[in-house]
């Protein structure tokens, strides 16, 4: 794409990641961002998120398209395919959130539909088809496609890759985690609308991070990335299992997803990374990938990062001070957040995709991340149904 002067951004979704992609892309520098458009699926919230942030509220996609540069989709996953293939034939750049698609059953599924029940090969074939396509849309049409894992910026991260490229490292093993007491999106918890539980929610972040190191170091190595094979894996239910005792701090209404999930993946090269992922964590939120390689060690803390501690021995003086995601109480010890947005890595994920669909170049989180970590994600939900047997993961 030509370097535009101005880059012209069109949002779809005007929930949670809406609010905080509105926050990153005022603070690009370098590159004028105009915030051009919202559209989302109801009138009501579209007009109140266009009128709180200043902007020209759509209709559609469609509608928004002739008026914008990049498309920046913050709807549920079910939605995500069509934004990008939308955006990409109009020749539009593209930032997706994650995951960037999934298997939701079959069209006009209502609550009959039981994702954790349906056959798992079945929909690792369609997801690759939906991969596919998605590949095909956005490669042929030429179009940026910044993929917004945000692990992948975390400052933590980004030291790592530094680390791993300049010393030549062989990472051995990682480990990684995303996990909390549940998400406040009132359709996650439905496969049809999220295509998948902790796996899919949760588990691509921490996935997303090892998989881009794998590829950094064989980039860094021979120009060659490393990619995931095999993976084996196991989900549970455990807030729906007959026993479970609520206590009233985790959430529970959940319709068809795993609560808790673990993949062990293996990399072309024999080495390997095991990932976690729940949603039966308190205390805030726990994620991390830690790094053991043939000459270092590193623990990279995307939240929290350790950077404040504050006691506060009565919750409502802290009533209008935000500490940190997700964290249940304002009482006693917890560890703020001074900013979020930069420490999880939102605000470089924003600046890069910017930068890149002004320029042309490539975004650190582009389509074959994306790509890689879904197709990951779903043979390990096929392996889940076999009891955990290594699964091929098919390669785009
Ligand atoms: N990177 C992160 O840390 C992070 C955090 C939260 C959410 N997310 C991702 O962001 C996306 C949105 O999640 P959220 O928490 O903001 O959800 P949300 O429920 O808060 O907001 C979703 C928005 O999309 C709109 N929407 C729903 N269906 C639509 C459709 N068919 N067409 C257009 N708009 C539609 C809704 O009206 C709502 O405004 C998901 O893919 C989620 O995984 C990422």
């Amino acid at each position: 794409m030509a370097v535009t002067k101005k880059i012209r951004v069109g949002i779809v979704g005007a929930g949670f990641a809406a609010g905080f992609h509105i926050e990153s892309l005022r603070r690009v520098y370098g590159f004028e961002v105009e915030l051009a458009g919202v559209t989302s699926l109801r009138e009501e919230s579209r007009s109140k998120f266009g009128a709180e942030h200043g902007i020209r509220v759509f209709d559609s996609v469609e509608a928004m398209l002739e008026h914008i540069d990049v498309l920046d989709i913050c709807s549920p996953p079910y939605v995500h395919e069509d934004g990008i293939l939308a955006a990409a034939s109009a020749g539009v750049g593209i930032i997706c959130e994650k995951p960037l698609t999934g298997c939701f059953g079959p069209a006009g599924a209502g609550d009959e539909f039981f994702g954790n029940h349906a056959d798992k090969k079945q929909m690792l074939e369609e997801v690759i088809g939906r991969l596919k396509r998605i590949a095909k849309a956005v490669r042929d049409n030429n179009v940026v496609l910044g993929y917004a894992e945000n692990y992948v910026y975390a400052p933590s991260i980004q030291k790592e890759r530094e680390i791993i490229e300049k010393t030549g490292a062989q990472v051995l093993r990682m480990v990684g985690e995303e996990s909390h007491n549940g998400s406040g999106s009132p359709v996650y918890g439905i496969w049809r609308f999220a295509g998948g539980g902790a796996l899919m929610g949760k588990a691509c972040h921490p996935l997303g991070g090892v998989l881009y190191l794998k590829e950094t170091e064989g980039l860094a190595r021979n120009g060659q990335a490393i990619r995931p094979v095999s993976v084996s894996a196991r989900v549970h239910e455990i807030t729906r299992l007959e026993g479970y005792r609520d206590a009233g701090f985790i959430r529970t209404d959940y319709h068809d997803i795993e609560d808790y999930g673990i993949m062990h993946v293996v990399f072309d090269d024999g080495t390997v990374a095991d990932v976690i992922a729940s949603e039966l964590s308190l205390g805030g939120l726990t994620d991390y990938v830690e790094v053991f390689a043939n000459n270092h060690r590193t623990l990279c803390r995307i939240s929290p990062t350790n950077l404040v501690d504050t006691f506060n021995p009565r919750g409502d003086q802290y009533e209008d001070i935000y500490t940190i995601e997700k964290i249940s109480t304002k009482e006693g010890w917890s560890p703020a957040a001074p900013d979020e947005n930069f420490t999880v890595g939102y605000h470089a994920e924003m600046q890069d995709f910017i930068s890149c669909v002004a320029t042309g170049s490539s975004p650190q989180a582009g389509l074959d991340l994306a790509l890689d970590t879904i197709a990951t994600i779903y043979a390990a939900y096929l392996s889940n149904e076999t009891g955990g047997i290594d699964t091929e993961v098919p390669r785009l």
